[in-house]
């Protein structure tokens, strides 16, 4: 270190010998909060404005700083900017840029301001921005579903519960399921947006500033729903980043049940879905191998965020207010969610549209198993007799079949008889799959016309929004 802390930090002042080299480089933030570069412009150019408009600097300071800001800006953009690390972060690096640039008018911007609300406003402003990309896209990632579901309406495959065969579903249904999930997503992504969109510059420090600044102004040309209503809470507040990343960790959770869905069913064992090659790697051994590489690596990576969130949750309990230097560290946990997230989707949607579904496989595996038990113990309800004595007059059908090794259409009318005089009329028609589809026909149902009914109002709920 050849210059002392006087020459080059902006907080020198109280300073008498320089900061260590390892502290220096272990305090700064400038590698990863160089991001926020053009959110923190923006809040600047607002704050320039507002302490013009209050009179707090004249219009011709505000014209040299808004033309320094601009061409700093352009610089940025160009990626000619000089980042030092002996300036420690973003907001450091650019004022003194400015200052370098415009001289000593430069050193007014910081007037009634602190770093503590400055990085506030620009992780608000930067999520804001980002929420709303991720939500475009995961309406994209829905458009996708629909699209595949109104297109597979009326195939059929086993439908599981405990990974046992279970009842006949459509593939259209479950590919709504999967929307269904995102739906909430986006919807809690779009609720979360106006308490991320709220003000904290005007907070100073910690507890606000003498000048007789106009926050409601700054709130305006950035485009703020709110103004924070305590100072000590808004520098401090991180509640919208911790927010953010549960709701990142539960569609992530969400792409890693689908995911699964999409190794198991890629799979030799199930055979229902083919991934397109583009989506798989080969094996470095193993010549036959074609691993599904891109749904395994997005159902690791819900690790990550879930790993972001824990942290960030871990990083803020027992923080006395208000800010603490700790909270430098909510940044890159949440940039590497927005990546990952951003990442998982965009990947998401270009592997659905071009699976191939092997309806054969489907309806092969969903004769397996008495898949229509349930229908026959319907049946005889439907014929006044109690639900529980159904199920037990089912369960020695069910007994007979594994005794002859053969499924429930597969019996003789004899074996029927012989376990109830009540199933004796209709019964094949009972087990037939595809009329147990059509027999769901309801609100929420499996039936192919169910799911066209479903996608009508998915696709009115998406372009209402
Ligand atoms: N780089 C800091 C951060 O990300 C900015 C605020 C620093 N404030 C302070 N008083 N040291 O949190």
């Amino acid at each position: 270190m050849t210059e002392s802390n006087k020459n080059t930090k902006l907080w020198g002042g109280r300073f008498s010998s320089p900061t260590n080299l390892f502290v220096e480089e272990f305090t700064a933030s400038v590698k990863f909060d160089q991001r926020l570069a053009l959110y923190d412009i923006e809040g600047s150019v607002a704050h320039t404005k507002m302490l013009s408009a209050a009179k707090i600097i004249s219009s011709k300071d505000e014209d040299l700083i808004l033309s320094g800001l601009q061409d700093i800006r352009q610089s940025i953009i160009d990626n000619t900017f000089q980042w030092t690390i002996a300036l420690e972060d973003v907001h450091m690096n650019i004022e003194h840029a400015l200052i370098s640039s415009i001289g000593d008018t430069g050193k007014k911007l910081h007037t009634g301001r602190s770093r503590n609300d400055q990085v506030a406003t620009d992780i608000r402003l930067y999520l804001r921005a980002e929420v709303d990309l991720l939500v475009s896209q995961l309406e994209s990632l829905l458009e996708v579903l629909i699209d595949l579901a109104e297109r597979e309406a009326d195939t059929l495959m086993p439908g599981y519960t405990h990974l046992q065969v279970a009842q006949p579903i459509t593939f259209g249904h479950h590919m709504l399921a999967w929307h269904e999930m995102i739906v909430r997503d986006v919807t809690r992504l779009k609720d979360s947006r106006k308490r991320i969109n709220i003000l904290p510059l005007g907070s100073g420090a910690l507890a606000g500033t003498t000048f007789p600044i106009d926050r409601k102004l700054v709130a305006e040309l950035l485009d703020f729903e709110g103004i924070s209503e305590n100072s000590l809470d808004a520098v401090s507040d991180r509640d919208f980043v911790i927010e953010f990343l549960s709701n990142a960790s539960l569609t992530m959770m969400h792409y890693s049940r689908i995911c699964e869905e999409l190794v198991l069913w890629n799979s030799q064992a199930y055979s229902f879905i083919l991934l397109d090659d583009a989506f798989c790697t080969g094996s470095s051994m193993m010549p036959q191998k074609k691993n599904p590489d891109v749904p395994e690596l997005i159902r690791g990576k819900t690790g990550r965020v879930y790993g972001s969130l824990m942290g960030l949750l871990t990083l803020m309990k027992s923080q006395p207010l208000a800010y603490n230097k700790d909270n430098q560290e909510d940044k890159e946990p949440l940039f590497d969610a927005v990546d990952t997230l951003s990442d998982c989707t965009r990947a998401l949607l270009e592997l659905i549209p071009s699976l191939k579904i092997n309806k054969n496989n489907m309806r092969t595996a969903a004769a397996k198993g008495f898949i229509t038990a349930t229908d026959l113990a319907d049946y005889l309800v439907k014929q006044n007799i109690p639900f529980r004595d159904a199920h037990e007059i089912v369960g020695r059908v069910v007994a007979r079949a594994l005794e002859k090794n053969c499924e429930l259409d597969q019996l003789d009318e004899q074996d029927f008889k012989n376990i109830s005089s009540a199933l004796t009329h209709d019964i094949y028609d009972v087990l037939n799959m595809d009329n147990a589809l059509i027999a769901r026909g309801h609100h929420g149902g499996t039936a192919p016309s169910a799911v066209q009914d479903a996608c009508k109002r998915a696709r009115k709920r998406l372009k209402n929004n």
